[in-house]
């Protein structure tokens, strides 16, 4: 038989058993409380709407002035982002792209050849694999471990390092896990020699200040770095489509003549949300403080609960997410199943974010407190009763 789709969308497309579950808890008008809500125009926040909108109204949208970089206003007021957070980057060594995931692949594109290697961290964003494969690229993870906060094992990552590895990523702070880049970590990092890829979305939403950690490798110039970010999460704001990427260190100039092709094939941004990012930028302080706020909340909240029960919460140092270990007696599967059918509760597992060993709920502190308040004792009564 004549194959006629690429090997890239080779996965398996039938649904899993709990979002089987979910589909017929929904039909049956069940009052899900779902912590797994991660989209900011639903964690009940208020938006600067006035001056979101009046933003995009800019009557120069009707020009179209393409510069596969990114306008200058808007590569401008990225620059001012990082300035406002002590960080230096001149315009000149910024690209915007339509998201995160978009410079993900124009990266890829521009680091490897189809089969080379990129080490990715575990357990992390549960998109490398989709990103890799778009790209022909070959993701293979490096581990973090827990011991009552997340570290790099260094031993591991050098061994999983072969002659076809092009770049290493590090998502900072790292999604679900919540656990910066620390300084130590960085400095061990540089000697590999690899470009860095540093996943820096959730860097604005540090839960409490520690002097040890990086909170951005932007302004770095030991190793190629490329920092990535975007209104997704600094601004709420996933629906706007920008991201950007900040290069720098040996060879970025080089970097970004290649980035500045990539991006000339596509020209993905479009013109309104660049004029816009000025003021959308200079707002967005207003959404980005209701976050850390509810984050913060629903943190207090479950780290609270859960002492003295026979769940843990792992340490979560910043981002948008909890790790909560629960008993062994049954599978992540099993317990994410049991929650949904019997507590109408909606959590991910821990292999969804391919956790090394079970037993793991993954809960977005960005759900709307009273829905986390009333999903935790749910949780909490479901495991007390069952252990
Ligand atoms: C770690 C991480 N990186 C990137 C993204 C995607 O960001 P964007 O919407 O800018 O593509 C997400 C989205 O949840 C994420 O968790």
């Amino acid at each position: 038989m004549i194959r006629v789709f690429s090997s890239r969308l080779q996965w398996d497309s039938n649904p899993n058993p709990l979002s089987i579950l979910l589909g017929k808890k929904r039909r049956e008008g069940a009052a899900i409380l779902d912590l797994t809500e991660s989209n900011p125009t639903r964690a009940g926040l208020h938006y600067p709407a006035a001056e979101i909108i009046g933003a995009l109204a800019d009557p120069c949208v009707l020009n179209h002035d393409p510069q596969p970089r990114g306008l200058f206003s808007a590569r401008q007021a990225v620059s001012e982002y990082y300035a406002r957070r002590g960080v230096e980057v001149p315009p000149s060594r910024i690209l915007l792209t339509a998201s995160t995931s978009e410079a993900y692949s124009y990266l890829f594109k521009l680091l490897a050849n189809p089969g080379d290697e990129i080490l990715v961290p575990r357990p992390s964003y549960p998109l490398f694999d989709y990103l890799g494969a778009m790209e022909s690229v070959n993701v293979r993870p490096y581990p973090l471990r827990y011991d009552g906060s997340w570290h790099i094992d260094f031993s591991a990552l050098a061994t999983a390092i072969t002659p076809r590895t092009r770049a290493l990523v590090v998502v900072n702070p790292n999604n679900p896990t919540g656990s910066f880049l620390k300084r130590a970590e960085w400095e061990r990092l540089q000697t590999f020699g690899l470009p860095i890829l540093s996943d820096e979305v959730f860097s604005d939403f540090a839960l409490a200040p520690d002097p040890d950690r990086v909170p951005t490798l932007a302004g770095s110039n030991g190793v190629l770095i490329f920092a990535m970010s975007g209104l997704s999460k600094v601004a709420g704001l996933p629906q706007m489509k920008l991201g950007w990427i900040v290069a720098g260190g040996p060879g970025h100039e080089t970097a970004l003549e290649g980035l500045e092709w990539i991006a000339d094939t596509f020209l993905s941004v479009s013109t309104p949300i660049q004029l816009a990012l000025p003021r959308i930028l200079a707002a967005s302080g207003v959404v980005e403080e209701q976050i850390r706020t509810q984050t913060r909340a629903n943190l207090d909240h479950l780290i609270t609960q859960t002492m003295g029960s026979p769940c843990r919460c792992l340490t979560v140092e910043g981002g948008w997410y909890a790790a909560l270990e629960v008993p062994r007696i049954h599978s992540e599967e099993d317990w994410v199943l049991h929650l949904l059918a019997q507590k109408d509760v909606l959590v991910q597992p821990g292999f969804f974010y391919d956790f090394e060993a079970e037993a793991f709920l993954v809960l977005s502190l960005l759900t709307p407190p009273v829905t986390f308040e009333h999903g935790v004792a749910r949780i909490l009564d479901a495991m007390t009763a069952l252990t």
